[in-house]
């Protein structure tokens, strides 16, 4: 999973990726990205304007590797998971989220930088309405 982060708050501007291992951010790209992450997004303004979009991708190689022809579907079922948990955490903290599946998939890899095996599935832009 990636953060795409506007600024004005603790993290400088730019794009992280979520490191599970270590439960933390590495920031890939430095600067704000959101005009672009919307321009890849048919232009939908939430992502300009939030502060914050998580973006979920997956390695499909990586999954099929371990789950075989059922990887595909366990990977939309996961990134479900993941979107609804993030969804709820906000509810809990009173931060607005809404779900964007509409974006072209080439697009979003090269404004992430995403190496050529990972496929962004699900931008979740975020902040207080
Ligand atoms: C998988 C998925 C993808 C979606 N993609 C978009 C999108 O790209 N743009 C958008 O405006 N709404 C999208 N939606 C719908 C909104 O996130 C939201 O569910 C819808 O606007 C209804 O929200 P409301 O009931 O609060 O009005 C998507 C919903 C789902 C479940």
């Amino acid at each position: 999973m990636h953060v795409v982060v506007g600024g004005g708050g603790k993290l400088e501007p730019g794009v992280y990726r979520y490191v599970p291992e270590d439960n933390t951010l590495i920031r890939e790209i430095a600067g704000d990205m959101r005009e672009k992450l919307s321009n890849a997004a048919l232009s939908q303004p939430m992502i300009r304007s939030a502060p914050v979009s998580f973006v979920i991708s997956a390695v499909y190689a990586r999954i099929a590797g371990k789950y075989g022809n059922r990887g595909l579907r366990y990977t939309y079922m996961e990134a479900g998971h993941a979107a609804q948990n993030i969804s709820l955490l906000g509810v809990e903290l009173g931060i607005g989220i809404c779900t964007v599946g509409a974006f072209e998939d080439e697009e979003v890899k090269n404004v992430l930088k995403l190496p050529a095996n990972e496929e962004p599935l699900y931008i979740l832009p975020l902040g207080y309405i």
